[in-house]
């Protein structure tokens, strides 16, 4: 049995996942209303991962006896207008994502809690990635945004992203 507030922040995470799902389908829709499929598709395979992160998170406290409470999950509330505004609003929401993930390090730190630590090592590293992966999403619109051929390549590089599987298992 974990911690009392250990569970109540994992089980929260559960939620900010699943929020983080619904933001990507969001994004993918306004890329795929604005004619901008590559892009559409590279955030529908990000949706289908923060839903990934969700179900290991939950299956993570059922393993270790955290009751499981749903919560409402918030409506995207992201302002979409320029083609790039996904872009940095992903980008500042992974950074949000991190900090959260370092909270519940830091509280599971507190109370000596190595199994839960050693869970969240995986999550520590895929928020490095996911950082990196929005600040260079960030960069390659600059470099190549204006132009309407480079958007094109752009588009048709983020349309061959393909899902795979979290490598984490439980
Ligand atoms: Fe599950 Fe993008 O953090």
């Amino acid at each position: 049995m974990l911690d009392a507030r250990v569970c109540d922040l994992l089980n929260n995470q559960v939620n900010k996942e699943l929020y983080s799902a619904y933001l990507y389908l969001d994004f993918s829709i306004f890329y795929a209303d604005n004619g901008l499929d590559g892009f559409a598709n590279w955030y529908m395979i990000q949706a289908q991962e923060e839903r990934d992160h969700a179900m290991l998170f939950l299956q993570y406290m059922q393993n270790n006896g955290c009751s499981v409470n749903l919560e409402v999950i918030d409506k995207p509330d992201k302002t979409l207008s320029a083609i790039d505004d996904p872009l940095k609003e992903g980008l500042t929401h992974e950074r949000y994502v991190t900090d959260l993930i370092h909270a519940i390090y830091d509280a599971a730190n507190d109370v000596k809690d190595f199994r839960t630590m050693q869970f969240l090592d995986w999550f520590v590293k895929e928020q490095g990635e996911e950082e990196t992966n929005a600040e260079g999403l960030i960069k390659k619109f600059e470099l190549f945004g204006d132009d309407p051929k480079s958007l094109y390549m752009l588009d048709k590089e983020l349309g061959e992203r393909v899902y795979s599987a979290p490598s984490l298992k439980l």
